[in-house]
């Protein structure tokens, strides 16, 4: 598989005032090849959705780059960047309820991308918004109807068509589905999984359920602190965690099949996820591991591969 999407070193930080800054995001590097699915999760807090936000340009990078099919991508987008990227890199927000304009009619949020790329007529954008309102489920005779009229399911399907009918190539989905009722939380994801399938799209699947990662996805990538501390095949990752928080947050998910759970340690995830402002030295997960060593506080370790997976891991104990 071809490489769609590289980031190397990518950092985002949040000037907070008094010379202070969040490290949201703090020199990531990974790549997503073409048509594959990367789960990635990690605690609230841990910086996925302004990892997302940052790969699609709506937040300038502070430092490192972004490639698209080996182009870097700018640091800062102006409208005509906007313009020339956002066609083919789009966003689904966990939100339904917030990310739908209240005062436009599902017609007009859905074609509203295809009349600000300039590519058709009004007629036509209509005619497109009614066929993807159909595919993700909905009726075309409910064009006219405004947002509150929904469900939140049925809002994400809104969502889902918004992003859909410019056909991008990659999709960030930043927690879809954790919006929303257990009853249709489901139908989503198949709705999901069956467009990447169909339109054959590169997904980055933000998600808290690590079982649903685990049934969507072909990678996971757990994040801690504004760093990634593990990557791998998405089964590797799930059944043999390798990096103490992976296999903190991994033994503390609800599982769905008794027989994994009792394979597993019980053991939750002890304290809170430390302030991203004054970031500790060596390794971040080093004030909550039940495995730390005197080197663990002095020295960052690096994501490296540890065995003859496709996994890297961030950790002195490989
Ligand atoms: N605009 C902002 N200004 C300052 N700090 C921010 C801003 N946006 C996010 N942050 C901070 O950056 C860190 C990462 O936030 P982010 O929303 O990316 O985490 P997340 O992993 O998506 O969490 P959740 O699972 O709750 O959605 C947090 O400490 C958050 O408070
Ligand atoms: S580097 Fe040390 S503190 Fe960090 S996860 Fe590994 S063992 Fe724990
Ligand atoms: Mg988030």
């Amino acid at each position: 598989m071809s490489e769609l999407v590289r980031i190397d070193e990518l950092s985002k930080y949040f000037d907070i005032g008094k010379g202070q800054h969040v490290h949201a995001v703090d020199k990531i590097s990974f790549s997503i090849a073409e048509r594959e699915i990367v789960g990635l999760v990690g605690e609230s807090g841990s910086g996925k959705s302004t990892l997302g936000k940052t790969l699609l340009g709506l937040h300038d990078k502070s430092a490192g780059e972004v490639h698209y099919r080996g182009a870097a991508l700018p640091r800062h987008y102006t409208t005509a960047d906007f313009q020339k990227y956002s066609r083919k890199m789009q966003m689904i927000f966990q939100d339904p309820y917030s990310s739908l304009n209240p005062r436009m009619t599902v017609g007009e949020i859905i074609a509203e991308g295809l009349l600000l790329h300039r590519l058709m007529s009004a007629p036509q954008a209509r005619d497109k918004a009614a066929h993807w309102l159909e595919r993700v489920g909905l009726h075309a005779d409910h064009m006219s109807r405004y947002p509150h009229e929904f469900s939140g399911g049925q809002r994400q399907r809104i969502g889902i068509a918004r992003a859909m009918i410019l056909e991008p190539e990659f999709v960030v989905c930043d927690e879809p589905i954790s919006a929303l009722d257990v009853s249709v939380q489901a139908q989503v994801v198949n709705l999901l999984s069956e467009l990447q399938a169909s339109m054959g799209l590169t997904l980055l699947f933000i998600a808290h359920d690590l079982s649903m990662v685990r049934y969507v996805s072909d990678r996971m990538a757990v994040m801690y602190l504004g760093a990634l501390m593990e990557i791998g095949p998405v089964d590797d990752v799930y059944f043999r965690p390798l990096h103490p928080y992976t296999q903190i947050l991994i033994a503390s998910n609800p599982e769905p099949d008794p027989d994994i759970e009792r394979a597993r340690p019980s053991t939750g995830i002890q304290g809170e996820i430390p302030s991203p402002v004054n970031v500790p030295a060596g390794c971040r997960f080093a004030g909550r591991c039940p495995k730390v060593m005197d080197v663990c506080r002095g020295t960052t370790p690096v994501l490296k591969k540890v065995d003859d997976s496709e996994r890297l891991v961030a950790c002195h104990l490989y």
